[in-house]
C-alpha cells in the first residue's frame, strides 16, 4: 500500500485527456481535459445532462471511455481498474445506507467487509470526525438528510481512500443539511484527500472548490479558480455575487444554523 501510495504521488491525483464517450448518438463528452492536484477540492459544474456523471463513472472504471485517457492515482482507469477502485470512494446523489442499522453499525458493518482491525474504533473515529457521535446509536431511519449523507461520505472513507468522488452531494438537500456536508467535505480535503465533487450548485462550488470546471456540451468551457472566474463575469455581477447576501444567507441566519461560525 505504501509503495503504492508513493509510486503515485508523482502524479496528479486525477489527469484526464481527450475524453471521449457517446451513448449511440448522443455525444456526452467530446474532448474533455481536467488535471486535480492532490489534496485539492476540485468542482466540476453542469447543468443537469451535462455529463458529469458520466466522467465520474469512467474515473470510477464503472463506464469504459470511447477516446482520451484517464489516470486516477497514477493508474490508468482503462488498464489498471483494480488499483483504481482501490484509490477511490464513490458516493452518488442518493445516499446507501441501511436504514434499519444505527450509524455506528453501519460503519462497523462496512469497516468488517473491508477486513480492517478495530473496526469499532474506525467506525467511533469517522462518528467524530463528521459530528455524529451522539447520533451513532440512533437507527438511520431517524436521521435528517444531512445526516444520511455526512454518514454516507464518512462510510465510503473507511479504508482511506486517497481520492473521493461526490456526485451532486448536496442535491435535494436542505440548506442547513447542505451546510453540514459542505462542513465535513471541506475537512476531507483537509485530511488530504484529493476530492473531486460535481454539483449544479454554483455557491457550492464557489464555498468548496480550490479549482472549479464548468462542463457544456461536452466539453470543459472554463477551468480555474474562483476568482479567475470572477473575472470573467461583469462587474455588477461581481459585485452581486459577493456582497449581496443570498436567499440561503438569510434562511440560515434566521434558522440559526450559522451559530457556530460555520461556513466562514
Ligand atoms: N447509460 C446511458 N445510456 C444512454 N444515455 C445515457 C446513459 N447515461 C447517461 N446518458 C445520457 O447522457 C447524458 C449525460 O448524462 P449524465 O452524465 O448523467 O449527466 P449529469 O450527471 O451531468 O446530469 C444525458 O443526456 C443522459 O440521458
Ligand atoms: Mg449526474
Amino acid at each position: 500500500m505504501l509503495t503504492r501510495m508513493s509510486m503515485a504521488s508523482t502524479a496528479g491525483a486525477i489527469r484526464v485527456e481527450g475524453l471521449e464517450k457517446s451513448f449511440k448518438d448522443l455525444k456526452v463528452l467530446r474532448g474533455v481535459d481536467i488535471e486535480v492536484a492532490r489534496g485539492s477540492i476540485f468542482a466540476l459544474l453542469g447543468s443537469n445532462g451535462a455529463g458529469k456523471t458520466t466522467l465520474v463513472r469512467i474515473l470510477s472504471t464503472l463506464l469504459r471511455a470511447d477516446a482520451g485517457t484517464a489516470t486516477v492515482n497514477g493508474f490508468d482507469v482503462a488498464a489498471q481498474g483494480a488499483d483504481v477502485r482501490e484509490s477511490i470512494s464513490l458516493t452518488g446523489q442518493f445516499a446507501a445506507v441501511d436504514e434499519i442499522l444505527t450509524g455506528r453499525e453501519n460503519l462497523v458493518m462496512v469497516a468488517k467487509l473491508r477486513h480492517l482491525k478495530d473496526p469499532g474504533a474506525i467506525a467511533d473515529d469517522l462518528l467524530r470526525r463528521f459530528s455524529l457521535t451522539e447520533a451513532g446509536g440512533r437507527r438511520v431511519a431517524t436521521y435528517s438528510g444531512g445526516m444520511r449523507r455526512r454518514l454516507d461520505i464518512s462510510m465510503s472513507l473507511i479504508g482511506n481512500p486517497p481520492v473521493i468522488f461526490l456526485d451532486e452531494p448536496t442535491t435535494g438537500l436542505d440548506p442547513e443539511a447542505r451546510l453540514e456536508v459542505w462542513q465535513a467535505v471541506k475537512e476531507l480535503a483537509a485530511g488530504g484527500t484529493t476530492v473531486l465533487l460535481t454539483t449544479q450548485h454554483l455557491e457550492e462550488a464557489e464555498h468548496l472548490a480550490d479549482r472549479i470546471a464548468i462542463l457544456h456540451e461536452g466539453r470543459i468551457i472554463v477551468n480555474g479558480t474562483l476568482a479567475e472566474l470572477k473575472q470573467l463575469l461583469p462587474p455588477a455581477k461581481v459585485e452581486y455575487v459577493e456582497r449581496q447576501p443570498t436567499l440561503e444567507d438569510v434562511f440560515l441566519t434566521l434558522v440559526g444554523a450559522r451559530k457556530n461560525g460555520e461556513n466562514q
